[in-house]
C-alpha cells in the first residue's frame, strides 16, 4: 500500500510539471529566491566526501545483510542499486531537464548550482529557522573518492564524513557521542548528522523536498510533495531500520510540522519574489493544507501549542494585503512553528493519542478540500501514514479493510488537473465515518 502511494503521487507530478511548463509563457517575469542564492557558511569547516569512502565491503558496501551489529554493512549495495537519490545527478540529462534548464536561460542543468544543490552532493546548514543546502566549492570536498554523478551520496544526509569517517568505525563510539554530545554538537563538532533524531531526520529531508523556488517551477519543475514518515519507511528502497513503537504517528506529526514552516518559508519567499500570484497562492493554500494537520496533532499533544500557533495565523490572514507584512507574519509562523516541533520531539506518541490525531485527521476532509490539490494529497499521504501506524502498533482486527478504503481515496484525489474540490470533500467524508469522534477545527 505504501509503495502504492508513492509511485502514484509520482505520476502525478510529471503531470503537475507539464501543467505549469504550459502557463509559464504567459507569467511574464519572475524573480530569483530561495535556496541557491543564499550563500551560507558550512558550520562544521569539514570536508565533505564521496559515497566511495564508504563503500568497501567490510564497511557499508557488502552485497549482502549482515545481522545483529550496529549496522547491516549494505547500506551502499541498497543506496547504489535501490535509492533514488543515487540517480538523481542523471536526472539532470534528461529531456525534461533540458526544457527546464531552457526557460531559465542555463546553458547546462547537469553543470548548475540550481540543480546540483538538490540533484547532487551539497552540504548543510540552519539559519533563520529554515534550511539551505549549500553549494560545496573544490575545497570542500576530498574529492579522492567523489564524483559528482553519484547524486545525493551519503554525505548529503549524513554529514560531512572526512573527521567521524575513522573513528565512528571504532565499535559504540556514535551510539556514545549522540549521547554525550547530542545531535547539535554532533554534527557541529564533528560533522556526524543525527539522522534517527526525528527532527534532525525532518529537517535534512525537507532541505531539498518542498522549498522550490518559484522561478523553477514556473519553468516545468514540479511542485514537491513531502510526508516524513511513508517516505522514510518504505522498505522497497530504505538502508535504515526505524526504531519505537508509534514511530509512523511521530515521524507523520514531525513531518507535518516542519512541512508547515517550510511552506510558511515558501510562502514568504514567493511574496518577496513578487513571484505570479498564482504560485503564491499555489505556496499559501499548501501551507493552509499543513497547518490543518499540524494543528491536529498539536491539539492531541499539546493544546496550548495549537492556541499560540493559531494566533498567528490569523495573523499572516489579517496582513495579506501587504506584501512586507506579510512575509514577516509568514516568518513568524516559521519561527513559532521551529520551536514548536522541538517541544514535539520530546513527546511520546502512544495508542491513545493517535487514535486522538487519526480521528481529528479523518474530520477535516472536507475543511482541506478547498486548498487544493497538493493540501489534498498531503491530506492522503497524513491519513496513510497514521491509519498505517494505528495498524502497525495497534494491530485491530479490521485493519485491513479500513487501510483499503483509506488508499481508496487516492483515486477521487485524482491528479493535479483533475482535481475536483466538491467530489474530494464528499469522498474525505467516508473518512469521519471511519475513524469516527474527531473534530475539525476552523482555521482562524
Ligand atoms: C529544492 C531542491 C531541488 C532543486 C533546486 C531542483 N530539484 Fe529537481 N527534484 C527535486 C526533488 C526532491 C525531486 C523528486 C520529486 C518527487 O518525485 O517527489 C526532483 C525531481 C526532478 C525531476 C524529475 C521530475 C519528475 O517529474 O519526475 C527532474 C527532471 C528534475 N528534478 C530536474 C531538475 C532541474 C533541471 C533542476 C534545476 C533547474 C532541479 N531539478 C532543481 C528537488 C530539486
Ligand atoms: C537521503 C538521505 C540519506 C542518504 C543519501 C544516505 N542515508 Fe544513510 N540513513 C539515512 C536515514 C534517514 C537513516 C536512518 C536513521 C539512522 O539510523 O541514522 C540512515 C541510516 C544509516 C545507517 C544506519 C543503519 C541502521 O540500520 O540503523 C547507516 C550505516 C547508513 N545510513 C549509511 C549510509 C551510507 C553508507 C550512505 C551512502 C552510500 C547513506 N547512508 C546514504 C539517510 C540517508
Ligand atoms: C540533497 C537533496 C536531498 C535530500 C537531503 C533528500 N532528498 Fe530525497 N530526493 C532528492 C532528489 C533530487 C530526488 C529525485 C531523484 C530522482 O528522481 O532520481 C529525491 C527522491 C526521493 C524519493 C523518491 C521519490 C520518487 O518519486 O520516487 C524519496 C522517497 C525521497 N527522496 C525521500 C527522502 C527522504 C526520506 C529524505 C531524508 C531522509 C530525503 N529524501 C533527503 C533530493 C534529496
Amino acid at each position: 500500500m505504501v509503495r502504492k502511494a508513492i509511485s502514484h503521487w509520482k505520476s502525478l507530478a510529471v503531470v503537475a510539471a507539464v501543467v505549469l511548463v504550459v502557463g509559464l509563457t504567459m507569467s511574464g517575469n519572475l524573480g530569483l529566491t530561495g535556496l541557491s542564492n543564499d550563500a551560507f557558511a558550512d558550520p562544521t569547516g569539514i570536508k565533505y566526501t564521496g559515497a566511495g569512502s564508504c563503500a568497501a565491503a567490510a564497511c557499508h558496501g557488502s552485497a549482502t545483510e549482515k545481522d545483529g551489529g550496529a549496522t547491516r554493512h549494505n547500506e551502499n549495495h541498497i543506496w547504489s542499486n535501490n535509492d533514488a537519490h543515487a540517480k538523481a545527478y542523471t536526472q539532470l540529462l534528461e529531456d525534461t531537464s533540458k526544457a527546464m534548464a531552457k526557460n531559465l536561460k542555463i546553458e547546462d542543468a547537469s553543470k548548475s548550482e540550481r540543480c546540483l544543490n538538490c540533484h547532487g552532493l551539497s552540504g548543510f546548514t540552519k539559519h533563520d529557522n529554515t534550511v539551505h543546502r549549500i553549494v560545496l566549492k573544490p575545497e570542500q570536498i576530498n574529492a579522492e573518492k567523489y564524483s559528482v554523478e553519484d547524486g545525493v551520496s551519503c554525505d548529503a544526509c549524513h554529514g560531512p564524513a572526512d573527521k567521524y569517517l575513522k573513528p565512528h568505525t571504532e565499535k559504540g563510539w556514535t551510539a556514545k557521542l549522540r549521547t554525550d554530545l547530542g545531535s547539535e554538537k554532533l554534527f557541529n563538532e564533528w560533522g556526524l548528522y543525527d539522522t534517527k533524531n526525528l527532527k534532525f531526520r525532518a529537517d535534512v529531508c525537507l532541505s531539498c523536498h518542498l522549498r522550490i523556488e518559484a522561478d523553477l517551477v514556473a519553468a516545468g519543475h514540479p511542485e514537491l510533495p513531502f510526508e516524513l514518515s511513508i517516505m522514510s519507511s518504505d522498505e522497497s528502497w530504505i538502508h535504515w531500520r526505524n526504531h519505537g513503537e508509534w514511530f509512523g504517528a511521530k515521524a507523520w506529526a514531525m513531518g507535518q510540522a516542519v512541512s508547515l514552516r517550510e511552506s510558511a518559508m515558501q510562502t514568504a519567499e514567493r511574496t518577496k519574489a513578487g513571484a505570479d500570484e498564482k504560485l503564491i497562492k499555489a505556496s499559501y493554500d499548501r501551507m493552509l493544507g499543513h497547518a490543518i494537520l499540524t494543528r491536529q496533532a498539536a491539539e492531541a499533544v499539546d493544546a496550548e501549542g495549537r492556541a499560540a500557533l493559531d494566533k498567528l495565523l490569523g495573523d499572516v490572514k489579517a496582513n495579506w494585503a501587504d506584501a512586507a507584512k506579510r512575509e514577516a507574519a509568514l516568518k513568524e509562523v516559521a519561527k513559532a512553528v521551529d520551536a514548536w516541533s522541538d517541544k514535539l520531539n520530546g513527546i511520546a506518541f502512544d495508542k491513545a493519542k493517535t487514535e486522538k490525531v487519526l480521528a481529528g485527521l479523518a474530520s477535516e476532509g472536507e475543511a482541506i478540500a478547498p486548498h487544493g490539490y497538493r493540501a489534498g494529497e498531503a491530506y492522503v499521504m497524513s491519513m496513510l501514514a497514521v491509519s498505517g501506524s494505528y495498524n502497525t502498533d495497534a494491530k485491530p482486527a479490521d485493519g485491513e479493510a479500513k487501510a483499503e478504503k483509506v488508499a481508496a481515496l487516492y483515486d477521487v484525489l485524482g491528479d493535479a488537473e483533475t482535481y475536483d474540490a466538491a467530489k474530494f470533500a464528499a469522498g474525505a467524508k467516508a473518512m469521519a465515518e471511519l475513524y469516527a469522534g474527531g473534530k475539525s477545527l476552523p482555521l482562524p
